[in-house]
Parts: structure tokens; sequence; C-alpha cells
């Protein structure tokens, strides 16, 4: 198959909006389109048409139980696809969107049962990147879109990671830059409770949970609302299917170092290739310190700017991209802390990591 690849800047998008019309008229039509978000790159497919919805799965080689999200250009047609049964959905939909959020919503039957993997919910996202908005305004019909990756490998910010996975395989990869944010939309739940509301964080991203915390403050609700993680990995059955399957690894086998003194166990046991270090500036000199001690000489190390953790999300696909290609064996990750956007940095790593020491 032959793909086209049309390049598109945000700032002239406005004016040059035509040539997004035929990708499009594609999309509204059954093909495939790989488009820029503000969080990662899709591969958007018309969720209307049980087919068209196929073809994401064959391509990225996905497990059918794991729902797609469904991205929408405006606010005004949610309740076209989806019911908002609560104050606290209303809420964080007037609040956050168009924004880096999913919020899971009663269906009404309305998208393909493939997009859904027959739940009786349905993801529900607005970007807010312009040239998502305005190929999903042209296409005129809701647009289901995983990351685009091939499934369990990290998920593409930059259009030449597209390119490599998907040239030849969909017939439009829309070209606009890097993404900003980096790491893929925070996943909500509303549950309500006869005395109160719970808002379920499926997966968490760049709105955080403090974000959210601090929604619910400046919001008068008729009952009190808690906000809670409910990454569960080991259930059988887990709210969100996507995460019971390991994700976002690259090649390298990722090694989460919590711990240095585990160091001296781990080396016993696996070999000596080429070892990578992303962490921030202390953490790398130590490191590699005692790695030269071990007399391992092959090191690579990615500085991460610690202090500007957007910096880091931005960052993390593309560094696990880069160690990829220079042939890393062993890629040891720096713990960036547990709150705001590091909590959902790290839940990357964690899904992606071989290792946790
Ligand atoms: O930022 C993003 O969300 C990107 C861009 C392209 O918009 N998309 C993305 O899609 O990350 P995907 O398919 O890679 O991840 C969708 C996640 C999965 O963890 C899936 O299990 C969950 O959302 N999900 C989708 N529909 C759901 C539903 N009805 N109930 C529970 N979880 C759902
Ligand atoms: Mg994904």
């Amino acid at each position: 198959m032959k793909t086209k690849i049309i390049r598109v800047s945000p700032e002239s998008i406005e004016t040059d909006y035509e040539v997004l019309i035929e990708p499009a008229t594609a999309l509204r039509n059954g093909e495939l389109v790989a488009f820029p978000t503000e969080t990662v790159y899709g591969i958007g497919a018309n969720s209307l048409l049980d087919n068209s919805v196929r073809k994401i799965f064959e391509v990225k080689g996905r497990p059918q139980d794991n729902p797609l999200i469904v991205h929408l250009h405006s606010k005004d047609v949610i309740r076209k696809y989806a019911i908002i049964s609560n104050e606290v959905e209303e809420g964080i939909i007037s609040k956050f969107m168009p924004g880096p959020i999913t919020v899971v919503l009663k269906s009404c039957g309305v998208v393909s049962s493939v997009v859904t993997a027959g739940l009786d919910t349905v993801g529900i996202r607005i970007p807010y990147n312009i040239i998502a908005q305005k190929l999903l305004e042209l296409a005129c019909v809701p647009v289901s879109a995983p990351s685009a990756n091939l499934s369990g490998k990290p998920s593409a910010t930059d259009p030449v990671s597209v390119i490599e996975e998907f040239r030849g395989k969909i017939p439009y990869i829309i070209d606009g830059g890097r993404t900003h944010i980096g790491i893929e939309s925070t996943v909500v739940l509303v549950k309500e409770e006869s005395d109160r509301f719970k808002i379920l964080i499926l997966r968490p991203g760049f709105i955080t949970k403090e974000d959210l915390e601090g929604f619910v403050s400046e919001n008068k609700f008729s009952k009190p609302v808690f906000v809670e993680y409910s990454e569960n990995f080991s259930s059988e059955r887990p709210i969100s299917p996507g995460q019971k399957y390991k994700h976002y690894s690259p090649k390298s086998k990722v090694v989460l170092l919590n711990d240095k003194s585990k160091l001296d166990e781990f080396f016993k046991v696996v070999g000596n290739g080429r070892i990578g270090i992303l962490g921030k500036f202390d953490f790398i000199n130590d490191l590699e310190l005692y790695l030269i001690n071990l007399g391992f000489k092959d090191i690579l190390k990615v500085e991460w700017c610690g202090n500007d953790l957007l910096e880091c999300a931005r960052n993390l696909f593309l560094y696990y991209r880069f160690f990829d290609r220079e042939g890393v064996e062993f890629l040891f990750v720096e713990n960036l802390g547990n709150s705001g956007i590091a909590y959902s940095i790290m839940n990357r790593v964690k899904k992606s990591a071989s290792y946790v020491l």
C-alpha cells in the first residue's frame, strides 16, 4: 500500500486546512489515518464502521478485548454517542475538555461494538491539538484512535516513529511535528454510590490526581467526591482492559532502579551488553561510576531534565526509541517520584519494565 504523508503546521492550519480534506474524507469512508494529538500520535478509524475499526486491531496487532477511545471534535456531540449520567461527569467535561483526558461514559450503542470491545461504556476524548480538531471536524464522524505504535511498543510522539512503523500499512499519515505532552491522556471513570461519587483514574496522565482533587474542591456537588487511582494490574477483569497488558516496551530491557544495593545481585545473573542510563545528573554519575567499577565500558547516558517534569514526559518515549536504535541491552531508569505528573511518567516506566530493583 502506498502511504501519503501530509505535512501540516499547527501555525498555518487555519488557512491550509484544505490539505486535510482528502485524509478526512478517506477516514469517513473507512480508511485508517495517523494524526497528531497533544498527547501522542493516534491511528484513526471511523468508529461507526465495524470493518474500519477492525483494521486498527490488525495493523497494530492489538488484543481484541482492549477497547478504543472515541475522539470527537466538540463537546456538543458527546450526547450522540454517550450518556452523561451525573454532575461529576458533567463537571469534568466542562473543566478539562478539550484536553488530554478521556472520560469513560455509558455508551448509547451508536459506535461499533468493535470499538468498545463489547463493553457498555465508551471512552470519549476531545483533543485540543488544532490539527486533530480540524481533521475530526472535516471527517464529521467519531474517530477511534489508539496510540500509533505496534501493540506493546512505546507510543509514537513524533512523525518519524509513526512513519517507521506504519509506512506501507495505512494510506495516510499526517505529520504535525512532535507532540507536546508525550504521554497518553488520563483515563477516568466516575462511579456513583448512594452516599458518594468516586473519580477512578484508570490510566494516569497529564491531568493528575492533584488536578482532579483541585477540580473537586472548586465545585459544589450534592455528595462528597473522592479521587482514587484504580490501576488493577492483576485482576482477571480489570475495569480498563488495557491495564493488564505489558506496554510501552522498547527492545532494550528497562530496569527501574529504586535501590542501588540490589545491583550486585542483578549483575550476577545478567550479561554485560551495552548499558543505557536515563536519569538526572546525580543518578547518572553515581551509576556510571558503579558500572565502571564493575568493568562495564559501553555506557550510553541521557540526562533527564529532572526539574522540568513536563519535558521528561515529552521525551520519555522518544528516548526509549533512541536507546533502541543504539542497541542498548539494559536501560536503567531513575524513579522520578510519586506525585503529580511524575506518577504518570513512572506508570509508563513501570509498565514497560522488565526488572524493578
Ligand atoms: O492520549 C490518548 O489517549 C491517545 C491519543 C491517540 O488520543 N490514545 C490512546 O489510546 O492512548 P489507547 O487505545 O492506546 O489507550 C486507550 C486506553 C486503554 O487503556 C483502554 O483500555 C482504555 O483507554 N479504555 C478505552 N475505552 C474504555 C472503556 N470503555 N472502559 C475502560 N477503559 C477504556
Ligand atoms: Mg497505547
